[in-house]
């Protein structure tokens, strides 16, 4: 910045690079520096940045019709979206996917869904049923709601007096929490039965749900569930008749190599929450994927879902969120993105397999992290005082990558970790690039904190 700005910023003493132009995995800044995207921004740009196809279906939506508000009328843009994410949604025995709510972002998914699975049980007589269960170290969110049932410390706890009372269990955090000669199988059905326990003591009843990130994002880097664990959560929810909501808000879209990161979980969930790949940074859209027998009790009872906002299935929104999704399947980009993936994996454990200050690499498709420790045999982290995600961040952009680093991978305050979410179309060059610019950035940082 180089006069005094009056946007508040999110860091009111940093000072950011002016972003002038982006095309493909590159952003510059007015000062002529390139970066290299390799985090798609908080993972939201899927197909990089001046996608041509995108461009012209926004230009066209121009043309057309910019803005009718959802209670006078829909639109043809917002109709072929919705079919488009009907389509190809996740569908399973006893589980039918049949509606979508477009909204404009993350957050706001994960409200309506909240909101939703909360009608759902009013109209079918089951107004008792008042409590969501989730887990520790998840991001659902900023707003209240969404805030609430995310589990990172750090984040809540200023505004914890203005939460509803969440229930919180343990994340899928391998890395850390798989014990000694406990496998796979024995690791997943321990933290089953931790949320089956939770869910007997508050009394099945009186659940509305459980919330989870199908894999963790932003406040834990990638955490990927153990085999069989969805299953498992699967069966207890449909036990007690509660609802399942995954957040697929950033691990979903294609961003884990199948289009919906549940997919791989072979379950379907009631409410699915997406958002950054959906629309790929061309405009703010989320949704939410909505269970049939949602709709259905809905439908049979008051007819009407008790939300909305202003700008619900925006035209524009959803003429970006249509091409992108066009352009993904038209170019067989999420299976470039299971590639490329592949290709980042092979990379980055070269690059930091032996590192002594990188604990775990871990993640899917183009959606990994690693997470530092300053000694790997006790896995101790660095001290957070250090704050050494911030300045492995700073150095990597003054080295022209951005990444996504985090502190308080572990508890929201101890721990840091970085997270890499690049555009599908990111070249094996570029993911070389990626790795050396990272790993020149990593080792700068763990010197200056390592004095
Ligand atoms: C898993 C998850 N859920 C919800 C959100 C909130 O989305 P938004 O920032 O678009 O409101 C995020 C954002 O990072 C996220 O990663």
């Amino acid at each position: 910045m180089h006069h005094e700005s009056h946007i508040l910023h999110r860091q009111l003493r940093g000072n950011y690079p002016v972003a002038v132009s982006a095309q493909g995995c590159w952003i510059t800044d007015a000062a002529g520096n390139k970066y290299l995207d390799a985090s798609g921004g908080a993972a939201v740009s899927c197909l990089g940045h001046g996608h041509p196809d995108v461009l012209a279906a926004m230009h066209a939506q121009i043309d057309r019709v910019t803005y009718a508000h959802t209670s006078f009328f829909s639109t043809g843009v917002a109709e072929q979206l919705a079919d488009t994410l009907i389509a190809s949604a996740p569908s399973s025995a006893g589980h039918r996917t049949s509606h979508v709510y477009l909204v404009s972002g993350g957050s706001e998914a994960m409200e309506a869904a909240l909101k939703l699975a909360r009608q759902y049980f009013v109209e079918k007589g089951e107004p008792q049923r008042a409590r969501f269960i989730a887990r520790r170290n998840s991001y659902h969110g900023n707003t209240l709601g969404a805030l609430a049932v995310g589990g990172n410390q750090w984040r809540r706890r200023q505004f914890a007096p203005l939460l509803i009372d969440v229930e919180h269990v343990a994340p899928t955090y391998a890395y850390r929490d798989q014990r000694d000669g406990e496998s796979p199988a024995q690791y997943s059905e321990r933290l089953a039965r931790e949320l089956a326990d939770t869910v007997e003591r508050i009394g099945g009843e009186n659940v509305i749900a459980f919330v989870a990130e199908t894999v963790g994002g932003a406040t834990s880097g990638a955490l990927t569930p153990p085999p069989g664990y969805f299953k498992r959560v699967r069966e207890i929810c449909d036990r007690h008749g509660m609802l399942l909501i995954l957040d697929e808000v950033m691990c979903g879209m294609g961003r884990t190599g199948t289009l919906h990161a549940c997919q791989q979980e072979a379950i379907t969930p009631d409410l699915m929450a997406i958002a950054k790949g959906l629309g790929g940074g061309y405009q703010p859209v989320g949704a939410v994927l909505i269970g049939a027998k949602v709709v259905d009790a809905i439908g049979a009872g008051s007819g009407f879902f008790q939300h909305g906002h202003t700008y619900l299935g925006h035209p524009m929104a959803c003429a970006a969120a249509l091409a992108v999704q066009r352009v993904l399947t038209r170019d067989n980009l999420v299976e470039r993105c299971a590639q490329q993936g592949a290709q980042l994996g092979v990379r980055l454990s070269e690059a930091f397999r032996e590192h002594p200050h990188v604990g775990d690499v871990r993640g899917r498709g183009l959606f990994q992290a690693i997470e530092l420790v300053s000694d790997r045999g006790s896995k101790q982290p660095f001290d957070p005082a250090l704050k050494l995600h911030a300045k492995i961040k700073k150095a990597a952009m003054a080295a022209g990558l951005m990444c996504y680093p985090m502190g308080g991978t572990i508890d929201g305050v101890q721990g840091d970790h970085v997270l890499l979410a690049p555009p599908f179309i990111i070249s094996d060059d570029e993911l070389d690039l990626l790795v050396q610019r990272l790993n020149q950035a990593v080792d700068l940082a763990v010197r200056s904190v390592n004095g």
